[in-house]
């Protein structure tokens, strides 16, 4: 039988080494050299005071023993599936290892979308003060693909990137308007994404990916912070026909990211990364997938477990919501795709507000 010390063939022969393509996103010059917003001028000054050198804060001689896999099986999401339930041991560690190894190559693929949004909002918005801030996020960005990248160097197994998350990204980088780029990924994508990595850092046992995601976590509620900071006054002086173009561009993000995935669990029928993961773990895709659609109808993925956090209703759409883009017109279309709107906005206040990115983390660990 194998085990997760076996060599998998993760080669994707179907996954392209490059992608280039043309945007047609604005160059603003701005010369005022003024932040109009004073949330945006602390972020500004946050960032500054917290930027980190992975290299120095983290121990990269850490063995990581791949035949021990990265996370609890009882703190897996699939544990109380029935396909899970279904391998002995050894299959069920194999599987952890393999789908979080699958989930780690999405926070690497997704923190280079990251770095580029950054960078556009950074040529593309009209404003000084933003200007500063979304470089401090470029820089963010870059360390953050560099500490994922070692990392999934460092356990071996890197899989391609999901077509759905290249493809939300790709919608956020292609849009005409710097606000949807922020839409795209300062409130959804890096909702979904603070959400993954919470989980992450208070499921994971190895010492290392729980530092790397801890200190990513410190520069994440920034980025989550300054969609709001910034965009909330940028909408109260829009147009209304201009806001109902943004909401309409958000349900849409919505809706692609929650209808290709699977209860929100990352894994899709059609993602050949995932794919892999199964076939590298011998577990039929079928068996999987009707398993994961029991799970859904049974209701599983509603339940939080404790101290964890639920991206969508816990950090997405607060966001979108507070910042007005759950408009009277865009309402029933949620209603309409099965999408509940939550509104609740105290977890997503607790993982940004503070005097500092540490307090924050202390703030929600004393909450728990
Ligand atoms: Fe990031
Ligand atoms: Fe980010």
């Amino acid at each position: 039988m194998s085990t997760v010390t076996d060599t998998p063939d993760l080669i994707d022969t179907t996954q392209m080494m490059e992608d280039i393509y043309k945007t047609a996103t604005d160059i603003a010059w701005r010369f005022d050299y003024e932040f109009s917003e004073q949330k945006v001028e602390d972020l500004y000054n946050r960032a500054k005071q917290n930027q980190w050198d992975a290299m120095e804060i983290l121990d990269w001689d850490y063995e990581v023993d791949p035949s021990k896999p990265l996370i609890g099986g009882q703190d897996s999401i699939y544990a109380n599936m029935s396909f899970f339930k279904k391998l002995n041991k050894s299959q069920q560690e194999k599987f952890i290892a393999h789908s979080t190894a699958q989930l780690l190559s999405q926070f690497l693929h997704g923190e280079q979308g990251a770095l580029m949004t950054a960078a556009t909002v950074t040529h593309s918005v009209p404003d000084s003060g933003a200007k500063l801030y979304a470089a401090t996020q470029t820089m963010d960005e870059a360390r953050h693909v560099e500490v994922y990248a070692k990392y999934c160097k460092k356990i071996a197994m890197t899989y391609p990137m999901s077509p759905w998350l290249k493809a939300l990204i790709d919608l956020t980088l292609q849009s005409d308007k710097y606000q949807k780029v922020m839409i795209g990924m300062n409130m959804i994508v890096e909702g979904l994404a603070l959400g993954a990595f919470n989980n992450m850092y208070r499921t994971t046992s190895c010492p290392l990916l729980k530092g790397i995601t801890f200190n990513v976590m410190r520069d994440e509620s920034r980025h989550v912070s300054f969609g709001h900071a910034f965009l909330g006054p940028v909408f109260k002086t829009m147009h209304q026909d201009d806001i109902e173009e943004c909401a309409e561009f958000a349900f849409e993000a919505v809706k692609h990211l929650l209808t290709a995935t699977a209860g929100g669990t990352g894994a899709s029928d059609t993602d050949p990364g995932f794919l892999m993961v199964l076939d590298n773990c011998d577990i039929d895709p079928t068996d999987f997938f009707g398993s994961i659609k029991e799970a859904q109808e049974e209701g599983q993925f509603d339940i939080t477990p404790p101290g964890q956090i639920h991206s969508v209703k816990d950090l997405m759409m607060p966001a979108l919501a507070r910042v007005g883009l759950i408009t009277d017109a865009v309402r029933p279309k949620y209603e309409e795709a099965g999408i509940p709107i939550w509104e609740d906005a105290t977890v997503l206040n607790k993982m940004e507000d503070g005097k500092s990115d540490q307090a924050v983390l202390e703030n929600i660990a004393a909450a728990e």
